[in-house]
């Protein structure tokens, strides 16, 4: 009898070929209220309009599933990340652009995720907006109970949040439009070769 054909498994080239672009890492850190998950959505819509394979991984939704067992402390916010991070490693390795949308508030947990993705394929957001602006939105009324001490340990409040150094892209909410901060995500995306340019007809 024939041995059956030793099949090889699937390679990141041919996905390329396959979707007409690669996996990616989109990570998007900020403070509660920033507009992180605003920004996720647009982008998420603008790349799928191009025809792109792409799905965003959202700490509040991860949180309900994946993550309904952690909390807010340092170390359990860690764990959350180390999971986000691994399952966005899978995204980018069935060849999707993964965006997450997290608070990721320690230098150390992004590190860790970064280090999960070949180099231009992590691109890091700070969607940065000074925290009484976000105190001012407030959205969900977390602000207002982590001041009236209901709400411990509460990022930018009670907890810390580290800005990083040198992200790839900095949008700052409280000062340009989403459309203008989707357009510079995309302008990074195009640089490093992720997605085709418009004017290449990609
Ligand atoms: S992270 O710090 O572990 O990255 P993540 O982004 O998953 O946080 O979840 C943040 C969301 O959880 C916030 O948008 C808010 O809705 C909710 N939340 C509840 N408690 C807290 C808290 N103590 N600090 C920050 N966010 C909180």
């Amino acid at each position: 009898m024939t041995p059956p054909a030793v099949l090889t498994p699937i390679g990141a080239e041919e996905r390329r070929r396959r979707a007409g672009h690669g996996g990616a890492v989109v990570w998007i850190t900020g403070l509660s209220g920033a507009g992180k998950t605003t920004l996720a959505q647009a982008a998420e819509h603008a790349l799928f309009a191009r025809g792109c394979g792409v799905f965003v991984l959202d700490g509040d939704t991860v949180r309900h599933g994946l993550c309904a067992d952690l909390g807010f402390s340092l170390t359990e916010r860690s764990e959350n990340i180390r999971r986000i991070g691994e399952v966005a490693r899978l995204f980018y390795e069935a060849g999707q652009i993964v965006i997450v949308s997290a608070i990721s508030p320690l230098q150390a947990d992004r590190a860790r995720a970064r280090a999960l993705i070949p180099a231009p394929y992590f691109i890091e957001v700070h969607c940065r907006c000074p925290l009484a602006v976000c105190e001012a939105r407030d959205p969900k009324g977390l602000y207002r109970k982590a001041r009236a001490g209901l709400l411990p340990e509460f990022t930018g409040i009670s907890s810390p949040y580290e800005e990083p150094a040198a992200p790839e892209v900095l949008v700052d909410s409280a000062e340009s439009s989403v459309e203008q901060e989707v357009g510079r995500l995309m302008a990074e995306l195009e640089r490093r070769r992720i997605v085709a340019g418009l004017a290449s007809g990609g």
